[in-house]
């Protein structure tokens, strides 16, 4: 369960402040899926890093359920945030941000090195080839399509099982059938792992497989200064 409750954050922009999400509060259960839609600027970004713990919140609170234990994101340290992002989130960046130094393999090993896992080689190129990518194991992200880096960056959202995914518009910047074929390996994957999925979209396709949807767009972005 994550549990969200006024939730506000400013950005100094120059000299105007940019204030987001304004008071938002929500609930999403465990192993359940939130579509998180919006016109651009309106805080979908905004609201994952700070589920995320990569961004604090000025006001409000977040709150995830693990196990039974609840974690106040807003009461742990810099370490423990870390420490709670490696070992429950699974993260899928707008740009993929896949390290173009490491294999596809080693891209998607790399959280589960992290927090120290065993045979994350076999897991990272047994989901490749979940993904239909076993032939790319090796190659490194400059040579694989957009469809193919975005789905190296979803098995690198899975490796560790998960027990939140967060995915910034994963389908973002893919053509229609790599659209359908990364979102199905996305909403099949939580569906395997009762993993919790929030994910931003601008598509209407992808919004409609979740179980609820929370349109920001609804909510009036605050923009003052001069
Ligand atoms: N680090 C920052 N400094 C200043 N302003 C920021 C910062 N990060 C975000 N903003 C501003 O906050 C607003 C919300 O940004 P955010 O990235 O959360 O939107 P978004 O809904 O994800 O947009 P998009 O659909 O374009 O990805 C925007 O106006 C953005 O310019
Ligand atoms: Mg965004």
């Amino acid at each position: 369960m994550i549990s969200i409750v006024n939730l506000a954050k400013t950005y100094l922009d120059g000299d105007r402040l940019v204030e987001v999400l304004l008071g938002l509060s929500l609930e999403v259960s465990t192993g359940a899926s939130l579509a998180v839609t919006g016109p651009s600027g309106s805080g979908k970004s905004t609201l994952l890093n700070i589920i995320a713990g990569l961004v604090q919140a000025d006001a409000g609170s977040v709150e995830v359920e693990l196990d039974g234990r609840r974690v106040a994101l807003q009461t742990c340290t810099e370490q423990e945030r870390t420490s709670f992002r490696r070992q429950n989130i699974g993260y899928v960046h707008q740009f993929f941000n896949l390290v173009p130094t490491l294999t596809a393999w080693e891209n998607v090993a790399l959280p589960g090195v992290l927090n120290k896992k065993s045979a994350v080689r076999d897991r990272a190129i047994a989901l490749l080839a979940e993904f239909g990518l076993e032939d790319r194991a090796e190659a490194f992200p400059d040579v694989l399509s957009g469809g193919e880096q975005q789905r190296v960056a979803v098995a690198r959202a899975m490796i560790i099982e998960p027990a939140v995914v967060l995915a910034d518009e994963p389908t973002g910047n893919l053509d229609q059938e790599n659209t359908d074929a990364v979102t199905r390996l996305l909403f099949d994957c939580c569906d395997q792992f009762s993993t919790t999925l929030i994910v931003a979209t601008h598509s209407e396709a992808v919004a409609t497989l979740a179980d609820a949807r929370l349109d920001l767009g609804m909510t009036k972005l605050g923009v003052s200064g001069d």
